[in-house]
């Protein structure tokens, strides 16, 4: 379990040195960026850092800038570590993995409602709709990134606005049981996604570090990341997550790896080892892994894109580019 931690930590120096001039410690990464990409540091450049990296995490690297570095995205199916990932469908719908704030369980949602991949590869958050889920998530995102990366203009005007989602991130995702692997795999999109724009090695690392200390170790303490009082805010809440330095075990629900809404959909869907399938219905919230053992569905469901495990396999090397 501490390896993993351990292992990132090692592994986030191997970024690649990228040109350009060192970030004075003054300046915010978003401001910083803003600035350098965009030419200019308004909210609306700072919104812009936010947009790329993260609709180039999902869908993979699609547009300047881009500095050499290619991105998968999280989209595909993808071998990360010597473990099959797909982080796709707890998007679309296939997992009763949402939580919706009003069932006392995971609901299945559909995420990719509004356009799916070609707006997202088109800088948007999706068609237009701004009620629908996609739209939703995707703003919701840009701004949350906002302030860890700290953009100082974010909010003063109308086009970067301020954080208007779940202000714990625990509480976002805790029906989704995300494993080490699913989660490892998601912040290294996100880190080669800043490389991939031209984030500095260094502060591609920061990035990266700043994302695994506060989300990527289960039962970690309440901590403040918005303004206001301490949220709960590990991701990372399977068995096989890291424990944190500070644990607090208490203040966490045990954790269930969500059941199939759509076998179809779910596909080749595993956890790795958990306590059990989460089921409200079920005599403790859950059945016991024993007795639900998830399909492995046709492999057609598959995108094709297994070539990474070439790459991606080994130890404190995973990260290398
Ligand atoms: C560094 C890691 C991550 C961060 C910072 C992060 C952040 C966020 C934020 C800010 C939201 C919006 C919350 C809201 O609208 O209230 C969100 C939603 C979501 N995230 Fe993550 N996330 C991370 C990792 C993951 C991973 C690994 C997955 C796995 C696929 C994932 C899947 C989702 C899904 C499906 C939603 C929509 C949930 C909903 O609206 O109910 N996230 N995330
Ligand atoms: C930079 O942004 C400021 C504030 O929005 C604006 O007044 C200025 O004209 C912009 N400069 C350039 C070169 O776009
Ligand atoms: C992604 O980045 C790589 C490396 O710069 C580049 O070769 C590739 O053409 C890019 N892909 C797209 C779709 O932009
Ligand atoms: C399903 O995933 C497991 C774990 O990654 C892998 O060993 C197995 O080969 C996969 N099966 C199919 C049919 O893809
Ligand atoms: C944002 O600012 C805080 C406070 O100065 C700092 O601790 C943190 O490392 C910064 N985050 C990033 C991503 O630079
Ligand atoms: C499962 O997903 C497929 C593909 O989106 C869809 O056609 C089908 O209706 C879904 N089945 C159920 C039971 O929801
Ligand atoms: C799963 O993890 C738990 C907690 O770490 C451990 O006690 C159990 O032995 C593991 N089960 C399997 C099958 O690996
Ligand atoms: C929960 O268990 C009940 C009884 O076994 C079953 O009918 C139902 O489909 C399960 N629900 C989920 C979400 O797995
Ligand atoms: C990756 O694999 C190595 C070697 O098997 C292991 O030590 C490490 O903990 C794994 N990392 C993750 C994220 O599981």
């Amino acid at each position: 379990m501490k390896s993993l931690a351990s292992t990132i930590l090692v592994s986030s120096l191997s970024f690649p040195l990228l040109a350009g001039a060192q970030r004075p410690s003054s300046v915010s990464i978003c401001d910083f960026y803003a600035e350098k990409l965009f030419g200019n540091n308004t909210a609306l450049t700072q919104r812009l850092v936010q947009t790329h990296i993260l609709n180039t995490a999902i869908i993979g690297n699609y547009t300047s800038p881009n500095v050499g570095v290619s991105v998968t995205g999280i989209a595909p199916v993808s071998i990360f570590n010597g473990t099959e990932v797909n982080l796709l469908k707890y998007f679309d719908a296939a997992l009763y993995s949402t939580n919706d704030g009003k069932t006392n369980a995971g609901v299945a949602k559909l995420f990719l409602d509004d356009g799916g991949p070609t707006p997202i590869s088109m800088n948007m958050a999706s068609n237009g709709n701004v009620n629908s889920a996609q739209y939703i998530l995707l703003t919701h995102v840009w701004e949350y990134f906002g302030v860890l990366l700290n953009c100082s203009k974010q909010g003063t005007d109308a086009s970067s606005p301020s954080y208007a989602g779940n202000p714990s991130m625990y509480e976002v995702h805790k029906y989704m049981n995300l494993d080490p692997y699913e989660q490892g795999w998601f912040v290294r999109q996100l880190a080669l996604a800043a490389a991939s724009i031209g984030f500095s090695s260094e502060d591609t690392s920061i990035w990266f570090n700043t994302m695994t200390g506060l989300f990527s170790s289960r039962c970690s303490p309440p901590t403040v990341v918005l303004p206001g009082e301490p949220e709960l805010q590990a991701i990372c809440i399977h068995d096989s997550c890291p424990l944190a330095a500070n644990a607090n075990c208490a203040l966490y629900a045990k954790s269930f790896a969500p059941g199939v809404a759509n076998t179809s959909l779910a596909g080749n869907y595993t956890k790795t080892n958990t306590s059990g399938i989460a089921n409200a219905t079920a005599t403790g919230g859950y059945i016991a892994p024993s007795a639900a053992v998830p399909s492995v569905a046709s492999v057609a469901w598959k995108l094709g894109v297994d070539v990474l495990a070439a790459v991606l396999v080994g130890g404190v090397g995973i990260l290398t580019l």
